[in-house]
């Protein structure tokens, strides 16, 4: 399922791309990372098995991603002085605003990796933006909240760690329960990429001037941010709390098909998929798994959203629209019981794109015919007229 035409490369620098990373049928609901279906890494794979995947093309053998894995552990931990800038936020500043912040602050620290004509340097980023995403997404937590921060553990596997890091303190032992830790890698594997999404894209235009790699994955944290991008998992739990009961789902169902209502149900509709997003049902099921391990299996939360599922999907307007749950719809209810608060939940999706955005900044600075970015408009301006002095204006 790929495309044989021949390359253009004024093509790549104007309008889209070509990309050997994620393929995506909207209208039959599949996602393939580098030609291996979602639901089968999601169930099977570790998120650095997928990490491995997206960055390198091949599913690892165990020495290559023992390896790869050690590599990444290797550098989960930040240069000190960077847990000086969170003093500089206010503790009730959104942590996306300081994911901003403080990733695009790595490019202040990290000289030996942004010539990124040096194959070595571009893999020293790339390494490095994987494996500190979590530390500094753990630390901005924790700042949060005004708990010390958790250094990572080496012995930790990545989901493990940043469990970890955000909710061990130290004047008690914590132990990782297995199963939220295996859920949350199943997480970040559905989250991992998804072609050329808007902060995907911001983050190849970005790169594509030759800029410092860590500066271009904290634009990508900014256009993720959006309630139109990643912020919809924050406001699709937000939405769903605020219909607060199954009898209520009817008045927001009418106010999403009203076109003077700007309310849209969060969590619902994509721009590509035109079917069940693949990574919802996932998404449901392991939804349904955090719960119970978390004892919380009566969620009024899920019900409601069971519930608005199945009669948005039944409904003439959604059907027409082609309207279906999306990656965002149950995720929000995920993560809350796996202790995050709301406003960590684009935090936990940036974490796990950085792999997506790594690798598809990568495939775009090694192509030989890569060329800065330049989008055209179709310009509907006035045509050219003559300047008239301040004086002899009406
Ligand atoms: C992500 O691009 C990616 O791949 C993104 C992502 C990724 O992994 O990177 O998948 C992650 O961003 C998922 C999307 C998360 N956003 C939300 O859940 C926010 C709610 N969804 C909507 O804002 C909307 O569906 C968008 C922004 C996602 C898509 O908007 P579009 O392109 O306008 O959707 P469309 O063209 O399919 O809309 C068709 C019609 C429109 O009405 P008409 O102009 O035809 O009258 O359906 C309407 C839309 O207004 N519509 C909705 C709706 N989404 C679209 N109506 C009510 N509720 C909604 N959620």
């Amino acid at each position: 399922k790929t495309n044989n035409f021949t390359f253009d490369p004024g093509f790549t620098s104007t309008a889209s791309c070509e990309s050997k990373i994620t393929y995506i049928d909207g209208d039959e609901g599949v996602l393939l990372y580098r030609g291996y279906p979602i639901d089968q890494l999601a169930e099977t794979g570790k998120f650095l098995e997928t990490g491995y995947l997206l960055l390198y093309g091949e599913l690892p053998t165990k020495a290559q991603f023992d390896d790869f894995s050690k590599r990444i552990a290797y550098h989960t931990m930040v240069h000190e002085q960077m847990s000086q800038f969170f003093t500089g936020f206010r503790r009730d500043a959104h942590p996306m605003a300081v994911m901003v912040g403080v990733v695009g602050a790595l490019s202040a620290f990290y000289h030996d990796s942004t010539d990124i004509r040096d194959p070595e340097q571009r893999e020293m980023a790339s390494i490095r933006m994987i494996a500190k995403m979590p530390t500094i997404a753990a630390m901005a937590y924790k700042y949060s909240i005004g708990q010390p921060f958790i250094y990572p553990q080496n012995h930790l596997d990545y989901s493990a760690n940043f469990l970890n890091m955000c909710f061990a303190v130290p004047c008690e032992p914590y132990k990782v329960d297995p199963v939220l830790s295996r859920a949350m890698d199943r997480i970040f594997i559905l989250h991992a990429d998804h072609e050329q999404n808007a902060s995907t894209s911001t983050v190849r235009l970005a790169g594509s001037s030759g800029a410092n790699p860590f500066a271009c994955i904290s634009a990508g944290i900014a256009c993720l941010w959006g309630p139109a991008h990643g912020g919809a998992n924050e406001a699709a739990l937000t939405m769903l709390q605020r219909i607060g009961t199954v009898d209520r789902i009817p008045e927001f169902i009418a106010r999403a098909k009203d076109k003077n209502d700007p309310f849209r149900l969060m969590g619902f509709g994509h721009r590509v998929y035109k079917n069940y997003d693949p990574r919802a049902k996932i998404m449901q099921k392991t939804c349904h798994e955090v719960l119970e391990a978390v004892g919380h299996g009566d969620d009024p939360t899920l019900k409601v959203a069971l519930e608005l599922e199945h009669i948005a999907l039944n409904d003439d307007y959604f059907i027409e629209k082609k309207l279906y749950p999306n990656i965002d719809f149950y995720s929000g209810i995920t993560l809350r019981a796996l202790g995050f608060p709301t406003e960590m939940f684009t935090v936990l999706f940036a974490i796990a794109r950085t792999v997506g955005w790594i690798a598809q900044w990568k495939e775009m600075i090694e192509d030989p015919y890569q060329r800065i970015g330049r989008p055209r408009q179709l310009y509907t301006g006035p045509t050219e007229r003559s300047y008239v002095a301040m004086d002899e204006r009406g």
